[in-house]
C-alpha cells in the first residue's frame, strides 16, 4: 500500500518569493508557488506556502518566459551552424522557454517524413517547441498530415532566403491558404516578394555591385510592403490567420494596420536588429550584417519603434539565425550568408532598451510573452504567470551591466554584429514547467531533452474559414456527387 506523504513534506515543489512580478499590465511584489510543473498560487497569499525548495528573488523581477515564434535551429541538414541542443541552449540561457523552429532545414520539413525527422532532433531540446510545417508549392498535399502530425503553424517563404527553397506563386499561396484556413493554425510569412529581389540582385551583380550595401539595394521597402498587402488579401479572401515575421521597413505597417482595421486576424512581429541598427551597419559591419530582410535606413527604424509603441507590431522575436564565421565574412556580399545568433541576446538587449525608457518592462513581457502566446493558441497554459499556467519563468536582473560576448553563446555559429555591445538587464534563472534549465547564469546540462513540444496545450480559437464555394476543393468536387 503507498505510504502518506509525511505531514512535513510540503506540497510546493518550488517557491519563488522576494522578487516583483512582472505581467503585461502591472508589476506587483510576490511569490510564486510551482507544483507539478505548474503555478498553483501567485502573489501574497503564495508567499506564505512553504515548500521543498525555495529561490530567493530579492531585487528580481519574475517573468513569463519569452516565446520566440522565429528560429532556425539548422537540424537535420545544417548541424554546423547549429543543433537543437545548441539552439536550445541558447534559449535557456536568454530566457526564453518556448520557440517555434523554422522548417528551412535539410530536408526541409514539408512531409509527414520530414516532420518525424525534426521532432526526433527536437527531443534534445531544453525548452518548449513548436514546429513550423513548409507551406510550398510543391506539397499542398502534404498540408493535411503535416498538421495531423503535430506542426504548431505553417511558414511560407514569399521571397528567397537561405536554404534556397522556392517561393510559392500567389495561386499555390491561395489554395494553401484554402487547404490550412479550415484548421485555423497561423501562417507565417517571410514577406518579401521573390521576383523583384531576384531581377535587382541580378541587375546589380551585373553592375559590378558586389559591396555590402548592394543587399539592400536589392530589397528595398517596396519588397516587403508588396508582399505583405498581397498576402493579408489572400488571408482576408480564405479566412486563414496570418503573421508577418521579421517586420523591417516603416512601409510594411500601413498593409498591416489596414488588414488589421479589415479584421483581418494578421499579426506582426519585428526583431532586435531592425530596432537597434541602421545603414551606418553596412560600413560598421560589412557582409556580418547581411540578414533578409535588411536592415533598412533610420527612417525605418524610427518607423518600426513607432509601430511598437501604437501596437501595430505586436510583438518582438528573434529570427534566430546561426552561420559558421566563414559563412558571414565574405568579400562578395552575394556570397555571405544571411541572419545570425539571436535567441540568446534578445532579452539583455531588449532590457537595456526598458532600462533606457524606451519601452515599459510591461510593453516588453506582452510582446515577447503574453502576444505571441495569444496569437499561437499557448495563452493561458503559456505567456502569462498565473494559477493553472506551465511554470514558464524567467527571473531577470535589472541593474546587472553585462556585455554580449559572441565567444560566451551557445550557439555553434555565435558571429552576431552585436559582438561587444553592453547591456543592462539580464535573465538570471530560467524555468521550463517548474524545472531550471538556467540557475544562476548556469545552463543545466542535464535538463537537455526536457522540452516538449506544444500540442499538448495549443489551441487556436475555432477557425473562421471564407469563401468556401470558391476553394479549389469545392470547384473540383462539382459534378462528381
Ligand atoms: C534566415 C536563415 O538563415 O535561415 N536568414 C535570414 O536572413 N533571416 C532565413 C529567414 O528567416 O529569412
Ligand atoms: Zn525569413
Amino acid at each position: 500500500m503507498p505510504q502518506p506523504a509525511p505531514p512535513e513534506d510540503p506540497a510546493i515543489d518550488l517557491l519563488i518569493r522576494g522578487g516583483t512580478i512582472a505581467t503585461e499590465h502591472g508589476l506587483y511584489p510576490g511569490a510564486v508557488a510551482i507544483a507539478g510543473g505548474r503555478i498553483v498560487a501567485i502573489g501574497e497569499a503564495a508567499s506564505l506556502q512553504t515548500a521543498r525548495e525555495t529561490l530567493d528573488a530579492t531585487g528580481l523581477h519574475i517573468l513569463p518566459g519569452a516565446i520566440d515564434p522565429h528560429v532556425h535551429f539548422r537540424e537535420p541538414g545544417y548541424t554546423h551552424k547549429e543543433d537543437w541542443e545548441t539552439g536550445s541552449a541558447a534559449a535557456a540561457m536568454g530566457g526564453v522557454t518556448t520557440v517555434f523552429e523554422m522548417p528551412n532545414t535539410d530536408p526541409p520539413t514539408a512531409t509527414p517524413e520530414a516532420l518525424a525527422e525534426k521532432l526526433n532532433a527536437a527531443a534534445k531540446s531544453y525548452v518548449d517547441f513548436g514546429i513550423y510545417g513548409l507551406l510550398a508549392e510543391d506539397n499542398l498535399q502534404h498540408l493535411e498530415s503535416l498538421i495531423a502530425g503535430g506542426v504548431a503553424a505553417f511558414k511560407c517563404f514569399m521571397g528567397n532566403t537561405f536554404g534556397n527553397l522556392p517561393s510559392p506563386s500567389t495561386g499555390a499561396m491561395l489554395e494553401a491558404f484554402e487547404i490550412i484556413a479550415p484548421h485555423g493554425l497561423r501562417i507565417s510569412l517571410h514577406a518579401e516578394t521573390a521576383s523583384i529581389m531576384a531581377r535587382r540582385q541580378a541587375r546589380l551583380a551585373a553592375s559590378g555591385r558586389h559591396d555590402p550595401l548592394a543587399h539592400l539595394a536589392s530589397r528595398p521597402a517596396i519588397v516587403a510592403m508588396e508582399a505583405v498587402s498581397r498576402a493579408a488579401l489572400l488571408a482576408e479572401w480564405t479566412g486563414a490567420r496570418v503573421h508577418v515575421l521579421h517586420i523591417s521597413s516603416g512601409d510594411e505597417l500601413r498593409p498591416l494596420r489596414e488588414a488589421k482595421q479589415r479584421g483581418v486576424d494578421i499579426t506582426g512581429e519585428t526583431c532586435p536588429h531592425y530596432l537597434l541598427f541602421n545603414e551606418q551597419a553596412y560600413h560598421t559591419f560589412g557582409s556580418l550584417i547581411r540578414v533578409n530582410p535588411p536592415v533598412r535606413e533610420q527612417s525605418h527604424q524610427d518607423a518600426l519603434w513607432a509601430g511598437l509603441a501604437d501596437r501595430t507590431i505586436d510583438m518582438i522575436a528573434t529570427d534566430h539565425a546561426p552561420h559558421a564565421t566563414e559563412e558571414k565574412l565574405q568579400d562578395d556580399i552575394w556570397c555571405a550568408d544571411c541572419g545570425f545568433t539571436g535567441v540568446e541576446t534578445q532579452m539583455p538587449l531588449m532590457l537595456t532598451q526598458v532600462a533606457a525608457g524606451r519601452m515599459t518592462l510591461n510593453h516588453y513581457v506582452k510582446m515577447t510573452a503574453t502576444a505571441p502566446a495569444r496569437a499561437f493558441g499557448l495563452y493561458p497554459h503559456k505567456g502569462v504567470l498565473q494559477p493553472g499556467s506551465d511554470a514558464d519563468i524567467v527571473v531577470i536582473d535589472l541593474q546587472r551591466e553585462d556585455k554580449v560576448r559572441s565567444d560566451q553563446l551557445q550557439s555553434l555559429g555565435s558571429a552576431t554584429p552585436f559582438d561587444q555591445t553592453p547591456t543592462k538587464g539580464l535573465p538570471v534563472h530560467t524555468l521550463v514547467r517548474g524545472v531550471f534549465v538556467m540557475k544562476s547564469r548556469e545552463l543545466i546540462e542535464e535538463t537537455s531533452g526536457h522540452g516538449r513540444p506544444v500540442g499538448r496545450i495549443q489551441h487556436m480559437p475555432t477557425p473562421a474559414p471564407r469563401n468556401l464555394e470558391t476553394t479549389t476543393a469545392a470547384i473540383t468536387s462539382c459534378g462528381k456527387s
